[in-house]
């Protein structure tokens, strides 16, 4: 996706509850960007979609007519959300999805647990699959073993909430999940977003990562830097902010229109 629309999306987004930074936004819009390139097709499927604010990008990076969107979440039956991760609501989601997203897009709606959707009713060949649902160990493995199952072989998966002290069962879901599938690999960490992808296929993403001008582009050049250090079997780009980093105070920026915009 174009990075302009990436943005003017995260700016109709702003009013959407969720957990989805711009930074998160613009990394996806970058990778979609990757696989439009690289003629990488296929539908897309989010798993947690809380009010939809994750699930309104990525229905935007959907091909209306040739691609859609398959979303899973628990909504209404919040007795069942296990680690207590977000709250989805049906009306809610439909109504950010009909403002936010071209209504020709065909959305599949999977209103239940993810432990109990097959591969069998969701299909196969998925080029984007976005994990944000539960966050115990034994939901996210589930969720990732399904998502490596309906995978295109050029498609990513993207799993949210890695390395965060608050949800240790994702991390050891990640952990476990790799090291018994040795095809997937781990392309990039940043934004609170892991991005996995199958060996065979990484580099092409690890080389658009790389790509200086590329993030500059999308808005997550510096003050974000990126590293690469061994992270299993593999090795992990990683982007982050250096510890000595200060965001400029509150509304500096605001006060700098001003004095040349009176
Ligand atoms: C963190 S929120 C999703 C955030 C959303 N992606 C966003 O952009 O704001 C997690 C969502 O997953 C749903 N959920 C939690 N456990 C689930 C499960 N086991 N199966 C399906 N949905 C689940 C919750 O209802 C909630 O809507």
């Amino acid at each position: 996706m174009d990075p302009n629309k990436a943005a003017r999306l995260v700016e109709q987004a702003n009013t959407v509850h969720g957990w989805f930074s711009r930074e998160a936004a613009m990394l996806f819009a970058l990778l979609d960007e990757v696989q439009q390139e690289n003629a990488v097709t296929g539908p897309l499927f989010e798993i947690g979609v809380h009010h939809g604010k994750s699930a309104c990008l990525i229905g935007a990076m959907a091909a209306p007519g040739r691609e859609h969107l398959g979303v899973c979440d628990v909504f209404g039956g919040q007795e069942s959300n296990a680690s207590g991760s977000g709250s989805g609501d049906r009306d809610v989601f439909e109504r950010n999805m009909r403002r936010l997203v071209p209504g020709t897009l065909d959305v599949r709606v999977f209103g239940k647990l993810s432990s109990a959707l097959r591969a069998g009713e969701i299909g196969t060949g998925y080029r984007w699959f976005h994990i944000d649902g539960g966050h115990n160990p034994n939901e996210a493995l589930g969720d990732l073993r399904l998502a490596a199952e309906v995978l295109g072989e050029t498609g990513l998966i993207v799993v949210d909430d890695p390395f965060r002290p608050e949800w240790p069962g994702v991390t050891e879901a990640l952990i476990r999940f790799l090291d018994q599938d040795t095809r997937f690999a781990p392309v990039v960490v940043g934004f609170n977003k892991l991005v996995l992808a199958h060996r065979l296929h990484s580099a092409l993403y690890c080389a658009a990562i790389d790509d200086r001008a590329r993030r500059a582009a999308y808005g997550i050049g510096p003050p974000w830097l990126l590293k690469e250090l061994p992270f299993l079997r593999d090795s992990l780009r990683i982007l982050y902010l250096p510890s000595h980093y200060r965001p400029p105070p509150d509304g500096l920026l605001a006060r700098i229109a001003k004095v040349f915009r009176p």
